[in-house]
């Protein structure tokens, strides 16, 4: 489709997931998510029996997979069903994300997924939250954002909502997981975390959700 799509790249903890959901609902655009199917390819494949390392067998499961993304009426919140089952949490468990780090490492599996990200495009427009939204799957978009914040402002995010929802945590082992994904996401070989070259970068490290959506939304009306 020929709408337009707004890209939000970066590291996980910059505040992304947020930023693009809040952003979904104020211009009432489409949201995909991306690193959601890199996160169910690794579920597909534990259910399935794949180890992480069996690209020929991850290719055919990313190739096949069998997923829905329901958006309740009011937006706010997605549903994610794979092969019928409900698994909007059990995706976001450190595992998942991890998993979901290696697997998208593999070239083959991201080429798998690619026409799959590319249907989300459509009317009025489309959020696309990822790490190579700007600089792979949507080259063309007009506005394409980097949001970053440093490694322990990350961490401190992640903790805190971790404590918020009373599961405990312990803060260095969130640091070091989060170096442990820049790491490999920022110098794999395929489509690495990077800004695109016409990208804007915003540091969320000081700056408030609120900041941050009205910075973007005023990028947006600017380019509309
Ligand atoms: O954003 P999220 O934490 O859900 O992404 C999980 C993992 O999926 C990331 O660490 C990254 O390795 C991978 N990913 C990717 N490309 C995207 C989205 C996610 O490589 N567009």
């Amino acid at each position: 489709g020929n709408f337009p799509v707004i890209t939000v790249d970066g590291p996980s903890g910059s505040g992304k997931g947020t930023i693009c959901s809040l952003l979904a609902r104020e211009l009432g655009w489409n949201l995909l998510d991306s690193g959601a199917l890199y996160r169910l390819v690794g579920l597909a494949a534990r259910h399935h029996g794949v180890v992480l390392d069996d690209e020929d067998a991850l290719v055919v499961l990313a190739a096949h997979l069998d997923v829905q993304f329901e958006t309740s009426a009011t937006q706010n919140e997605v549903t994610i069903i794979l092969e019928g089952e409900e698994v909007t949490q059990t995706i976001r468990t450190e595992e998942c994300g991890a998993d979901a780090s290696v697997i998208a490492a593999i070239g083959s599996v991201r080429e798998a997924l690619l026409e799959r990200q590319r249907a989300f495009v459509s009317e009025p427009g489309l959020i696309a939250d990822g790490r190579d939204m700007g600089t792979v799957v949507f080259p063309q978009a007009p506005l394409k954002v980097y949001l970053t914040a440093s490694a322990e402002e990350r961490a401190n995010r992640r903790y805190n909502q971790l404590i918020n929802k009373g599961v405990g945590a312990s803060l260095q082992t969130i640091l070091a997981d989060i170096q442990v994904r820049d790491a490999r996401d920022m110098n794999r070989a395929v489509a690495p975390l990077k800004p695109a070259d016409d990208a804007i970068t915003l540091d969320t490290t000081q700056l408030s959700i609120e900041a941050v959506l009205a910075a973007v939304l005023d990028q947006a009306r600017h380019k509309g």
